[in-house]
C-alpha cells in the first residue's frame, strides 16, 4: 500500500479541528499508520519546506508551521497520496472547492490546515524526515478489504 505524509498544520490544532480533520482521511477508508503531536522546531522545518526555500512566501511558512503544536501522519492505502490532496483540496481555502478539508474550513493563503506529500518520492523523502520505521506500523484493518480491492491499482 501507498504511504503519504500528512500534518495536521498550527491552525487546525489551534481552531479544535484535529478529530474532524482526521474524520475526513478515515471516512475515505486510508489507514492511520503513525502518529504524533509535536511541534516542528525550525530547522526541520526547513528541511521539510527545502524545495519551498526561494519562493516568497517562504520565510512566512516556516513561520506558520513552526507557530505551535502540530499532528504528523503517515496514512496508507492504494493511492493514498492522490487521494489525500483530493480530500484537501486546493492550496488556498478561497479556491478551494466545498466538501474539501480546506474548501470547507478554510479562507486565506496563508493558512490550509493541512500538508500532504505530492508525488511519492516526496512521501518517502518526508516520512523519512518525521518517522523513524518503528513508529509506522504495517497492518490492514478487516474493513479495508472493503475499500482497497486487488488487482484494481
Ligand atoms: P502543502 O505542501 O502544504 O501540502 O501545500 P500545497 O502542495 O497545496 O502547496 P505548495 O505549493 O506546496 O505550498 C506549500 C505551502 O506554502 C504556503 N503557501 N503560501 N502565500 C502564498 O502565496 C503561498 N503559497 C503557498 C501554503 O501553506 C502551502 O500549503
Ligand atoms: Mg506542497
Amino acid at each position: 500500500m501507498q504511504r503519504t505524509l500528512i500534518i495536521l498544520k498550527p491552525d487546525t490544532i489551534q481552531r479544535r479541528l484535529i478529530g474532524r480533520v482526521i474524520q475526513r482521511f478515515e471516512d475515505k477508508g486510508l489507514i492511520v499508520a503513525g502518529m504524533k503531536l509535536m511541534r516542528i522546531a525550525r530547522e526541520l522545518a526547513e528541511r521539510h519546506y527545502a524545495p519551498h526555500k526561494s519562493k516568497p512566501f517562504y520565510p512566512g511558512l516556516i513561520e506558520y508551521i513552526t507557530s505551535g503544536p502540530v499532528v504528523v501522519m503517515v496514512l496508507a492505502g492504494d493511492r493514498s497520496i492522490d487521494i489525500a490532496r483530493m480530500l484537501m483540496g486546493k492550496t488556498f481555502g478561497y479556491e478551494a472547492a466545498p466538501g474539501t478539508i480546506r474548501g470547507d474550513f478554510g479562507a486565506s493563503r496563508s493558512y490550509n490546515l493541512v500538508h500532504g506529500s505530492d508525488s511519492p518520492e516526496s512521501a518517502e523523502t518526508e516520512i523519512a524526515l518525521y518517522f523513524s520505521p518503528d513508529e509506522l506500523l504495517d497492518y490492514v484493518p478487516d474493513a479495508s478489504r472493503w475499500v482497497f480491492v486487488p488487482n484494481d491499482v
